[in-house]
């Protein structure tokens, strides 16, 4: 395998609950992330405060990139945006196969999704104190 294709990856984004979703998807979401994500080395962060999603993922490259082009296809959300994309040294969330927040109201994550870059990834951790993450 090419070594490239096995370096860690991590990807936030932001994206909106499709107009004819509503909450009730999310448990679904978690379930499938949460046994998909065990099996192939991913581990991540998702918050949704009842409109937007935000979701940290970080695992092998060779695994975040197909899992990314599926997430971009899934219609229970549109207008997805990416903040930040990185090669991170260490996994942020490595207790997490899919670590679960709801967020109390629609501020913050209006306001994370104005940030770029790793101002972006910053916002988020500054957001995660704030939050009552489950595993
Ligand atoms: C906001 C959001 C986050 C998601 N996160 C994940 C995830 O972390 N892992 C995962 O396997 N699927 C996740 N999914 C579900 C995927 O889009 C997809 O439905 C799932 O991987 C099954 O794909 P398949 O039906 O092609 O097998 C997420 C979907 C949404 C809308």
């Amino acid at each position: 395998m090419n070594p490239a294709a096995d370096s860690l990856s991590h990807i936030l984004y932001v994206s909106h609950l499709a107009p004819q979703c509503n909450a009730t998807v999310v448990p679904r979401i978690l379930q499938t992330a949460r046994r998909h994500n065990a099996a192939h080395g991913i581990t991540g962060l998702l918050v949704f405060d009842g409109q937007m999603f935000c979701q940290l993922l970080e695992g092998p490259a060779s695994e975040v990139a197909p899992l990314m082009a599926r997430i971009r296809q899934d219609a229970r959300h549109v207008h997805l945006q990416t903040l930040y994309e990185g090669e991170p040294t260490v996994r942020h969330f490595e207790a997490f196969s899919m670590g679960y927040a709801q967020a109390e109201d629609e501020e913050p994550l209006h306001a994370l999704a104005q940030h770029q870059g790793t101002a972006a990834l910053h916002a988020l951790q500054a957001l995660l104190p704030q939050l009552d993450v489950e595993h």
